[in-house]
């Protein structure tokens, strides 16, 4: 037996939060009974409803996949662009991205059902670092460099990138390819920091999630992550919480 809202959650059908809310606002049922109290629990043998919709059990399920350039990484599009999820019609559809990279970067991003991992995933205080290269528009100076070193200002926070490294200067094309690693995990970080000392991103990809790299995948192929790996990602994120 289970917390109600716990259940729920497990289900995917919605995070452990909204279901709260969905249980005071009288939109949950147990066998055939309306609940509104916090505390109760079941179990996935009872019957729960939720606004009609009847609550399954579903395997929790965990997947690195290449992201291509020109995908979004929603469930759906407006636009009817292709989504990371067209790439996954051989699983569970109700897997979601565990954060966002832009329609044009390309590489790493994990997807599941689970809204626990996701949610630690993408909290800032797990501080996993995230590994991208970034080609850029124009030729980097150490000054630059430096600059961004010692924290730039996003929404109002100075983010400290782990490591900046100058891997290849083009003084002919007038750019260069700068390695960087994040572990904050805001909207257009990357791009950001590099517009901040006047470069535009031209080409981004992320190469490694924590310790998790792309290893032998190509472009639009996924694997599944072995539970060894799933409970290493919870222990990373746990730990730097900790410190
Ligand atoms: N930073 C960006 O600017 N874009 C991404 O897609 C990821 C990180």
């Amino acid at each position: 037996m289970e917390r109600l809202q716990k259940i729920i959650a497990e289900s995917g059908y919605t995070s452990r939060r909204k279901a709260e809310e969905l249980i005071k606002q009288g939109k949950v049922m147990v066998n055939g009974k309306k609940i509104t109290e916090l505390g109760t629990k079941a179990s996935f043998g009872d019957e729960i409803l939720v606004d009609g919709n009847l609550i399954e059990y579903q395997e929790k399920e965990y997947y690195l996949f290449y992201k291509p350039r020109g995908v979004v990484c929603t469930t759906k599009d407006d636009k009817g662009r292709k989504t990371v999820l067209d790439y996954f019609d051989d699983t569970n559809k109700r897997i979601y991205p565990v954060g966002r990279l832009d329609y044009d970067t390309t590489g790493l991003l994990l997807l599941t059902n689970d809204g626990e991992f996701a949610n630690l995933m993408m909290h800032p205080a797990s501080k996993i670092d995230k590994f991208y290269v970034a080609k850029i528009k124009g030729v980097i100076t150490k000054d630059d460099v430096k600059k961004i070193k010692s924290g730039v200002i996003l929404d109002g926070l100075k983010i400290y990138p782990s490591r900046v490294k100058v891997k290849k200067i083009n003084k002919q094309n007038l750019t260069s390819v700068v390695e960087i690693t994040i572990h904050d995990g805001k909207n257009h970080e990357v791009k950001r920091i590099f517009e901040s000392v006047g470069h535009e991103v031209i080409k981004l990809k992320r190469e490694v999630f924590g310790f998790l790299t792309l290893g032998n995948l190509k472009s639009g192929e996924k694997r599944r992550l072995s539970s060894k790996e799933v409970k290493q990602l919870y222990n990373l994120a746990n730990n730097k919480k900790r410190n």
